[in-house]
């Protein structure tokens, strides 16, 4: 049974809904994956791209998403069966809502231990030690099975009890306050990192393109990072769009969402590298450790670091938990809508699931050798292949099923002068699905070779 449209949950204000869907895009992806992309990929070349991608792809796909969303008023099952009944479409909406779990599942492991870091950072457990002391307390606490679930566990609760507060009362109240604290913190980190001696070698990496490091997998991973970043081929942007209401602009909701992520993103990195390579010694293509393992002593080597640390990983925790409930909600959205469930339960059930299915993530990094690389794989698997698979069929639904007239249609609804809808029509029909199409090759090819 569906539940009653007229009940559905829905935005306070505009401004509400860009913060909570900022919140949504902002994440790990942002402080975590993006510096360590970028740091892997020879700093400014990548961030370029990585611009380019957000402008032609990015973008595009997430007014795509939101148009479905505000359009079917549905959970990203429903929007499927209700724009295309009794068509198989309907398994893209099944895959976003699946992918939204597993994501959820291992994304409050990684959250956990930026709950862990706080504590350990304000403790004071850093102060003093070797680049090898730092990398063993990190092999030390993720290897520690039961510590690493328990993190886990109240990660996974924290997002629970947001969600079922609902759209408005959970959501909406909770990110409105939450992201403009983050961009704040990140704020006083930048100036912090920026004014460090020895500053501008980083500066400089972060900012000067070295061309002759661009290579197709520059460009690929540059893409992937947007996607996941943008929080795009899952269905929380159709989620986020589903509770706005006709009268509000699609086109600078999308925009506004992308500028804020991309601007967090880039921020992120202004904070990291200065002061990476204002400490001697270290490197900025340390890759998923960059965060955890490298950054500490940097805290160690500048003053009131100990204070700037555990601001830094609080704000991460934050920026997890604004993105953490995004995940959680399209699976509660699925189960509201389409079985008629309470939101309380839902929000309980759907948790229970997310924590145990993260267990296997959250031991897996040296506690039990049976789940030895979980997380990684399931990253590869449901961060990057199934958000490619499901924005690819995204656009090809909206491009070539639903149709470009019946998009501009709800699109003019809150906005007349759409005047770039040429530009985006072709996007959405070519460009994204043949970007897209490639990307996925790559990844597929990566994978079996
Ligand atoms: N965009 C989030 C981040 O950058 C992750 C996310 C992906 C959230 C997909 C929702 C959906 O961390």
């Amino acid at each position: 049974m569906a539940a009653n449209p007229t009940t559905r949950d829905n935005w306070g204000s505009k401004l509400g809904f860009v913060l909570a869907a900022a919140g949504s895009a902002i994440g790990l992806g942002n402080i975590w994956g993006f510096p360590t992309q970028a740091g892997l990929n020879g700093g400014a070349g990548f961030v370029l791209v990585y611009l380019l991608c957000v402008l032609l792809i990015g973008v595009p796909v997430m007014i795509a998403e939101l148009t479905l969303g505000r359009s079917s008023q549905s959970d990203p099952v429903g929007v499927f069966k209700k724009l295309a009944p009794g068509s198989p479409w309907k398994l893209v909406g099944v895959l976003g809502v699946v992918t939204g779990l597993v994501i959820l599942s291992y994304y409050c492991v990684v959250a956990g231990w930026t709950l862990k870091y706080i504590l350990l950072t304000l403790d004071g457990a850093f102060t003093g030690s070797t680049a090898t002391e730092v990398a063993e307390t990190f092999t030390g606490f993720v290897s520690n099975g039961p510590q690493v679930i328990l993190f886990h566990f109240i990660f996974v609760l924290m997002t629970v009890l947001i969600v079922i507060g609902g759209v408005r009362g959970g959501i909406e109240k909770v990110t409105t306050i939450l992201m403009p604290m983050l961009f704040l913190l990140l704020l006083l980190l930048v100036l912090r990192s920026v004014t460090l001696p020895g500053a501008s070698t980083g500066l400089e990496f972060y900012l000067k393109p070295d061309f002759e490091k661009m290579d197709s997998t520059v460009i690929l991973t540059a893409m992937g990072q947007a996607f996941f970043s943008l929080s795009l081929g899952m269905g929380a942007m159709i989620t986020y769009g589903s509770y706005l209401s006709r009268r509000e602009d699609l086109i600078s909701s999308a925009v506004y969402v992308s500028i804020a992520d991309t601007t967090i993103a880039i921020l992120a990195g202004f904070a990291i590298f200065p002061a990476l390579f204002a400490v001697e010694g270290l490197t900025p293509d340390a890759g998923p450790g960059l965060i955890f393992v490298v950054l500490p002593n940097i805290f160690n080597n500048i003053p009131l670091g100990q204070l700037f640390g555990a601001a830094f990983y609080l704000l991460l925790a934050i920026a997890a938990l604004t993105s953490s409930i995004s995940l959680l909600e399209v699976v509660v959205a699925y189960m509201i809508d389409q079985r008629g469930w309470a939101r309380k339960k839902a929000a309980v059930v759907v948790g229970a699931m997310a924590f145990l299915l993260g267990v296997p993530s959250a031991v897996g990094n040296g506690y039990s050798s049976l789940f030895s690389g979980f997380l990684d794989r399931a990253d590869f698997l449901f961060g990057k292949v199934a958000l490619i698979v499901g924005g690819l069929f995204i656009c090809i639904f909206l491009a070539w099923k639903w149709g470009i007239p019946r998009a501009l249609q709800e699109i003019h609804r809150s906005n007349e002068h759409f005047a770039l809808a040429p530009l985006w029509a072709v996007l959405i029909r070519f460009i994204c699905p043949l970007g897209i199409s490639i990307l996925l090759i790559q990844t597929l090819w990566e994978f079996f070779s």
